[in-house]
C-alpha cells in the first residue's frame, strides 16, 4: 500500500474533503492511523490482528503498524528530552498519526510492561493529547478485562479521546494466524475495517 494515497481534489473523505486545486488538481491527502501492539511475540495474535486491519484498511486510511515495542528502552524520567533513536521514532509516529488503534494482549492481569512503558514515554511530550485511540481486544471471551481497564485509565490520563466506549472485541486464536501473518477470517477483518472506519471519522476535518 503506498504511504500516502492520491486523490482528486473534492474528493470527500470522512469528514475531510480534499481541497487545494482547481476540478481535477491531484492532491495526497489520507488519514494515517497508526496501529501498535501490545505483543512482542512471533505469531503474535494481536500483532496479526492490527496486520489484518493494515491490509483492510478503507479507503482514504493509511494503516502503520508500529514495529518498534522491543527497541524501546526502559522508561527514565530523567531523560524525558529523549536523545535516544527509538523514543524520537515513537514519539514521530505517534505525533504524525491522525489516531491510534491499539490491540493488546493481557498479562499478569493488566498490560504488557513494553507497551505500559511506551505509553509512558509520550506522557512528558503529550503526544497521545486529544488523540482520537480506540482498541481491540482479541482474546477469548472473559478473557483480557484487566488489560482492557488498565488500557482505559492510562489511556485516560495521557489525555486521549476514547471513540469507543470500551475494547472492540473479536476473539483471533492463535490458529486463525495464518503463513502470511494475517487473519484470513472475514469476520475479523471486518471488525478491524469497522473500528478503523470509526477512528477517521473522529478525526476532525482538515481545513
Ligand atoms: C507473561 C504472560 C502473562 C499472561 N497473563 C495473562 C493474564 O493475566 N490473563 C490472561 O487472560 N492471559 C494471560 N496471558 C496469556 C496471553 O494473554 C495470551 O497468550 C495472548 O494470546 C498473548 O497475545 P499474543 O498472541 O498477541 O502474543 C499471559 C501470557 C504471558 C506470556
Amino acid at each position: 500500500m503506498p504511504d500516502v494515497r492520491t486523490l482528486r481534489a473534492g474528493t470527500r473523505l470522512g469528514k475531510g474533503v480534499i481541497t487545494g486545486g482547481g476540478k481535477g488538481r491531484r492532491v495526497d491527502v489520507a488519514t494515517r492511523i497508526l496501529l501498535v501492539s501490545g505483543s512482542t511475540r512471533d505469531g503474535s495474535t494481536n500483532t496479526a490482528a492490527l496486520r489484518t486491519a493494515r491490509a483492510a484498511a478503507p479507503d482514504g486510511v493509511v494503516a502503520d503498524l508500529y514495529e518498534g515495542l522491543a527497541r524501546l528502552p526502559a522508561f527514565v524520567p530523567d531523560d524525558d528530552e529523549p536523545g535516544h533513536p527509538a523514543v524520537a521514532e515513537l514519539r514521530r509516529l505517534v505525533r504524525a498519526a491522525d489516531a491510534v488503534l491499539f490491540c493488546t494482549p493481557e498479562y499478569a492481569g493488566s498490560l504488557p510492561g513494553s507497551l505500559k512503558n511506551l505509553l509512558d514515554w509520550t506522557v512528558g511530550g503529550g503526544e497521545l493529547y486529544g488523540k482520537p485511540v480506540a482498541w481491540v481486544n482479541v482474546a477469548a471471551e472473559g478473557r483480557g478485562s484487566g488489560a482492557d481497564a488498565a488500557l482505559a485509565t492510562v489511556l485516560g490520563y495521557v489525555g486521549a479521546v476514547v471513540v469507543t466506549p470500551g475494547p472492540v472485541r473479536v476473539g483471533v486464536g492463535r490458529d486463525a494466524v495464518g503463513p502470511d501473518g494475517l487473519v484470513g477470517d472475514e469476520r475479523v477483518r471486518t471488525a478491524m475495517r469497522k473500528v478503523l472506519e470509526l477512528l477517521a471519522e473522529q478525526v476532525p476535518a482538515r481545513t
